[in-house]
């Protein structure tokens, strides 16, 4: 009797557990649970987390940015309409020429009486280079909308004199041959240029002068150190590996590199474009797993090349290519159409970011207008992709302390790798204002979430504001005269505050941004 019973409740017990493994069946809701500690900080959410990066390639400068003799630009070539929208992006920094296209740059084509400067082949992206749209173009565009210049030196074929002189072009008070230059080209005061890459992908065999990791390094060194002696005020990112998955070097890489540039690098730079290839939502959604790999890897490689130094340079990671790509290559030249999916996906771009808001200090959606990006242009106007709102509201959180999250809730798995929550959340708090901000993105191709939000410090009151990217069509996307259909609702509800808590459901493939105010 006693030994029927046992087994009864054995095989009770196998069904419920295999039942509770099993995904809730459809429309069903699930519980979860964020809980909010804003003690709980991990750094500032940096303002240059809300970077953008403009590269000569196809039609991003020319016919995107800037186009001359169109009735749509200004007297000097720089589109209206574009500017109008990118100044709505808050670009807090715009990286520059390149990508690819620096490592075969000579900027010294690109100054002076326009009709006088040289076209060129473009090597990497097989083009012609016009170099009308030079140094000074690109610095006067970063001061119209009020984004800080990030240079990317040419690091494959270039010298390190040509590196140093350019600092001295940009950044020279005394009168000096590259000073009194920029003054003739009609630029007296220096453009005071601080953020200079060491380079682009120069791991990656496609890149114009490739070298390994014990030549980029020795190189780099050696133009940070010219470089540093011409303006000692700039700040320098080594470019880290930008293969990291495919390339069982990249260790080494990373490890070459900060070893031989501790004293003199500020951040190394990572590169990801991520992809759904497979046509599966919540494997795409799964990237975050990837990017915050890359990131706590490269922050403890940080970690261990500081290791013995007294008193070690900080180093900081630049994020400073990433975004979604993989439909739009050569031939289209990267004119990638986003749809409703890829836009979530910016949420989950930074919420790894904000997560590791202590090492990640720069980063810049590659790119910013009709190459892999949220503009796109025709000779009569433009339209907004759907990837274009979420950059938007997330720049709202620069400043904000990122917090630590306790977070539970129903998980999946991708292949091998650990369970993954449904939910990937971060939380940032501006104290000035005592709001929280909670960044939610429900994975979940199907399920509702209903989750009770807790709050540890400070009492919620019930006002609640409510920002939300949804659409019942994962692949809807936008076009000219069509670009009104992913859009973010807002609203204001009143929670039903207990215990200093509250219940939201959050829907099915959604990002949702909450914004409590404490009392
Ligand atoms: O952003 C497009 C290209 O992707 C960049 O030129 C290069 O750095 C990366 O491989």
């Amino acid at each position: 009797m006693r030994t029927n019973t046992v087994c009864l409740l054995s095989i009770i017990l196998t069904v419920c557990l295999l039942l509770g493994s099993l995904p809730p069946a459809q429309g069903q809701t699930t519980q979860a649970r964020i809980k909010i500690d804003t003690d709980r900080t991990i750094g500032e959410i940096h303002p240059h987390l809300f970077g953008n990066f403009a590269e000569h390639l196809g039609r991003m400068i020319y016919g995107g940015v800037y186009e001359e003799g169109s009735p749509l630009s200004d007297k000097d070539g720089y589109r209206k309409d574009v500017m109008d929208v990118v100044k709505q992006l808050n670009v807090s920094i715009l990286r520059w020429p390149g990508g690819n296209f620096a490592s075969g740059y000579n900027w010294k084509d690109g100054i002076g009486p326009k009709d006088q400067r040289p076209v060129r082949k473009d090597l990497a992206w097989d083009d012609l280079e016009s170099n009308r749209f030079g140094t000074d173009e690109f610095l006067k565009y970063c001061e119209m909308i009020g984004a800080e210049p990030y240079i990317c030196i040419n690091a494959g074929l270039g010298t390190i004199d040509d590196a140093r002189h350019w600092v001295e072009y940009c950044n020279e008070s005394k009168n000096t041959f590259w000073a009194e230059q920029r003054r003739k080209n009609g630029r007296e005061q220096p453009y005071k240029v601080k953020y200079w890459a060491l380079g682009n992908e120069i791991d990656g065999p496609w890149q114009l002068g490739h070298k390994n990791a014990e030549e980029y390094s020795k190189f780099a060194l050696e133009a940070a150190k010219a470089m540093r002696s011409t303006d000692p005020s700039i700040k320098l990112i080594a470019s880290g590996s930008s293969n990291y998955g495919a390339n069982a070097d990249w260790m080494h890489w990373n490890r070459t590199v900060l070893n031989t540039l501790r004293n003199q690098a500020d951040y190394i730079a990572i590169h990801s474009y991520i992809n759904n290839r497979d046509n599966d939502f919540e494997k795409f959604m799964a990237w975050s797993q990837t990017i915050d790999n890359y990131i706590d890897v490269t922050a403890s490689q940080i970690k261990e090349a500081q290791n013995r130094l007294q008193n070690p340079r900080p180093i900081y990671i630049a994020y400073d290519e990433w975004n979604v790509w993989y439909r739009a290559y050569n031939a289209q030249k990267l004119e990638e159409v986003y749809n409703f999916e890829d836009a979530l996906a910016m949420g989950m771009f930074f919420n790894s970011f904000f997560r590791r808001a202590d090492v990640v200090k720069m980063a810049n959606l590659a790119q910013m207008v009709n190459v892999i990006a949220p503009i796109t242009t025709n000779k009569q106007g433009l339209f907004l992709q759907t990837i274009y709102f979420p950059l938007v509201e997330f720049t709202r959180q620069k400043g904000n302390q990122s917090l630590d999250t306790f977070v539970s809730a129903p998980t999946y798995k991708v292949g091998n790798r650990p369970p993954l929550k449904y939910l990937d959340v971060s939380t940032s708090y501006n104290a000035a204002d005592k709001t929280i901000y909670v960044n939610v993105l429900n994975r979940s191709k199907d399920k509702d979430m209903t989750t009770r939000i807790d709050n540890q410090e400070g009492q919620l009151t019930n006002a609640v504001g409510v920002w939300e990217l949804n659409h019942p069509d994962l692949k809807a996307t936008h076009t000219f005269g069509d670009d009104k259909k992913v859009r973010p609702v807002t609203r204001n509800i009143t929670a039903t505050v207990e215990n200093n808590g509250f219940n939201y459901t959050f829907p099915a493939h959604s990002l949702t941004i909450l914004r409590l105010r404490l009392k």
